[in-house]
């Protein structure tokens, strides 16, 4: 045993299930003994579903970064932390040690003090995938500052409606990122951005891309300028400040149901502790092993499967500046090989892009390292599923489908590599501390063992959310309101007759693109904001390789313009509010939409129509108008 709460068997797991669920605050007791405390807890949990109240480790105190870094000082400092592949394969790469990301992150908290953040201030973090982005995370974390990283992709109002309702005063950025073969000006973005939050005091730029980029005096300071002060100015040690175990870690924006992104707030001890759990137990990583996220850090998977969980278990993790089809499509064979990566965690639009390619990417490639394959984000389907088993894992590798979300924090339902067994397309089962169970659409619990239904988790875990920035409201509606008592993930789920669980999918109106959460009324919402636009009505359907695509119906007009240049236009609207990811893939231009005499969209007939369906629209007498639905299937692309 590598780790005193690591599962190696069946029966381990079989007990710590059974354990967690009997006596959570034993269990979690026990568990948390393992990390460094200032203080210890008082009581190990205390909870209710209805305000939402959720608090495990009161009274405790601590540092996560102590956690994530000082206390592999005394054994482990010359082990790799991070490992860095430039998104150019002639680029060398980097290595930071223990010591030497410890020494870094203290760098740049001082760096971060300096500028007069405080602890609680939340700061916004748009940056690539470097090291210091991680260097950010964690200086923040170390002086009780909560990250909000927003991922590169997003466009200037995404950025500015965060940082509005996150009033975060502190940007950190880079000049720019290389992603294959494009340059994003990330800089120019925050300046865009700026425009709108006035009262963002400072934005601390890395240079990355060396692209010009206009600093603005009093605003912005270079990176490399204020390591130079404090590199002068003493004590490189920065003391990580005390935190309580509830205090806020980070806010992670998620789409929702509703046209406006939450700001997911996680804590620093919960989080913590079910990062770590999770990342030793499902991938069953051992110290020494090289672990591969593939993720950008900022999606949750990133957070807890690059940052957190690999570092608060002392091990080594890999960090992919680019893209996996550049300079080919074997570049995560090349990165698998050259760094003898032996757990390999991606999302299935990847191992689908990929698979298209064929099997040339992969010769030459040495992948004998590889002992454990995982996936995130998707349900996989079963032909993915056998080609990364067969030619990735070439049928060594245990491949865990991790089932979870931004607001769990961590990994929910997946196998245990090499513990519990996969099952192909199947996230299987619950890890201790976990209890789903699927309610029926009147709220009533299936007790019976083979079922289908919507998915809840019926007790609190470490690692769930605790509220949604500044709106606690938010938080119990969007989650806790529509089954009382329950936390509802907002996904489907079947349940076969040995408890294994396959996600079937959402069942709110957000999409899964590429593994990318989108709401429709974000989209609808910026389709909407187009001139000429006058309503739009936005749904996914199947995609070969992002499994979901967009699919807008959309009324315009009459106008001057061509459709088709038009059709370009709203795609440049919604890239320019949202960001390219959430670009439909088809535009439908449609004189009306099918709706209820109540005036309520029925996207049901609209999501068959963009699958395919022609014949099947199911009951449609409710409609309005329902010649509208003869003139949308005359008008379909096919
Ligand atoms: O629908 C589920 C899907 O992704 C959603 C969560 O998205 P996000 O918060 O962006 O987090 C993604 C990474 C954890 C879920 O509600 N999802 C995630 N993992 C799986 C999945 N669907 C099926 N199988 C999975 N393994």
């Amino acid at each position: 045993m590598n780790y005193p709460h690591q599962i190696s068997t069946l029966e381990q797991y079989d007990i710590a299930y059974k354990t967690s669920i009997e006596s959570p605050e034993a269990f979690w007791d026990s568990i948390a003994r393992n990390f460094s405390w200032r203080k210890k807890w008082e009581k190990v949990l205390d909870w209710n579903f209805i305000e939402p109240k959720i608090e495990w480790f009161r009274g405790g105190k601590l540092n996560i970064t102590e956690n994530c870094l000082d206390r592999h000082l005394l054994s482990n400092a010359n082990t790799p932390a991070l490992l860095w592949e430039s998104n150019d394969p002639e680029e060398h790469h980097r290595v930071l040690t223990y010591k030497e990301l410890h020494f870094k992150v203290s760098q740049f908290a001082n760096v971060l003090i300096n500028n007069g953040v405080l602890k609680g201030d939340r700061v916004c973090i748009y940056m690539g995938m470097v090291p210091e982005l991680a260097i950010a995370v964690l200086a923040c974390a170390r002086i009780g500052a909560v990250h909000s990283v927003i991922f590169g992709g997003f466009s200037a109002q995404s950025i500015a409606d965060r940082l509005i309702d996150a009033h975060a005063t502190f940007v950190i950025t880079c000049d720019g990122a290389f992603r294959g073969n494009k340059a994003i000006a990330l800089k120019e973005v925050i300046d865009d951005a700026l425009v709108a939050c006035p009262f963002v005091k400072r934005t601390i730029v890395l240079t990355r891309t060396r692209q010009p980029v206009s600093m603005i005096k009093g605003r912005d300071v270079w990176w490399e300028d204020e390591i130079r002060k404090v590199e002068t100015h003493g004590n490189p040690e920065c003391k990580a400040v005390e935190m309580d175990a509830e205090d806020p870690l980070f806010i992670l924006y998620t789409s929702g149901s509703t046209g406006k992104p939450k700001g997911v707030v996680h804590s620093c001890a919960g989080y913590m502790v079910w990062a770590n759990y999770t990342f030793i137990n499902v991938f069953n990583y051992h110290p020494g092993e090289v672990h591969f996220c593939t993720a950008d850090i900022g999606w949750i998977t990133g957070h807890s499967y690059i940052v957190y969980g690999p570092l608060s278990a002392g091990g080594t993790s890999l960090m992919f500046e680019g893209v996996p089809t550049f300079p080919d499509a074997g570049r995560f064979w090349d990165i698998v090989d050259k760094f003898k990566v032996n757990i390999l965690y991606t999302a299935p639009t990847a191992i689908r892009s990929l698979m298209s390619f064929g099997l040339k990417p992969l010769e030459g490639k040495d992948l004998s390292s590889l002992r454990v394959l995982g996936t995130v984000g998707e349900p996989i389907n079963e032909e993915a599923w056998h080609w990364y088993s067969d030619n990735i894992g070439k049928g060594n590798c245990p491949i865990v489908d991790t089932w979870w979300q931004t607001e769990t924090g961590g990994v929910m339902i997946s196998n245990m590599a090499g513990v519990t067994p996969g099952i192909p397309s199947l996230a299987t089962l619950p890890l201790p501390g976990i209890l789903p169970v699927l309610l029926d659409e009147n709220g009533v619990e299936i007790t019976t063992q083979e079922a289908s239904g919507n998915l809840c988790i019926k007790k609190p875990w470490p690692g769930m959310l605790r509220t949604t920035y500044g709106d606690h409201e938010r938080c119990r509606t969007n989650y806790f309101v529509m089954y009382p008592n329950f936390y509802f993930t907002g996904d489907g789920a079947t349940r076969d007759m040995n408890g294994n669980y396959r996600i079937t999918g959402r069942v709110d109106d957000v999409l899964n693109v590429s593994g990318h959460r989108i709401g429709t009324a974000e989209v609808e919402n910026a389709i909407n904001m187009h001139v000429g636009v006058i309503e739009s009505a936005v749904v996914g359907f199947p995609h070969d390789i992002k499994g979901q695509g967009i699919y807008a119906y959309v009324i315009y007009s009459e106008g001057t313009h061509e459709l088709s240049l038009v059709r370009q236009d709203v795609l440049k609207t919604v890239t320019r509010l949202i960001g390219a990811i959430a670009k439909p893939d088809v535009i439908q231009f449609v004189t009306g939409l099918p709706k209820t005499r109540s005036g309520k969209i029925m996207r049901r007939i609209l999501r068959k129509i963009a699958e395919g369906e022609t014949q099947n629209l199911g009951d449609t007498s409710t409609l309005l108008d329902p010649t509208v639905v003869d003139e949308i299937l005359k008008g379909k692309e096919v």
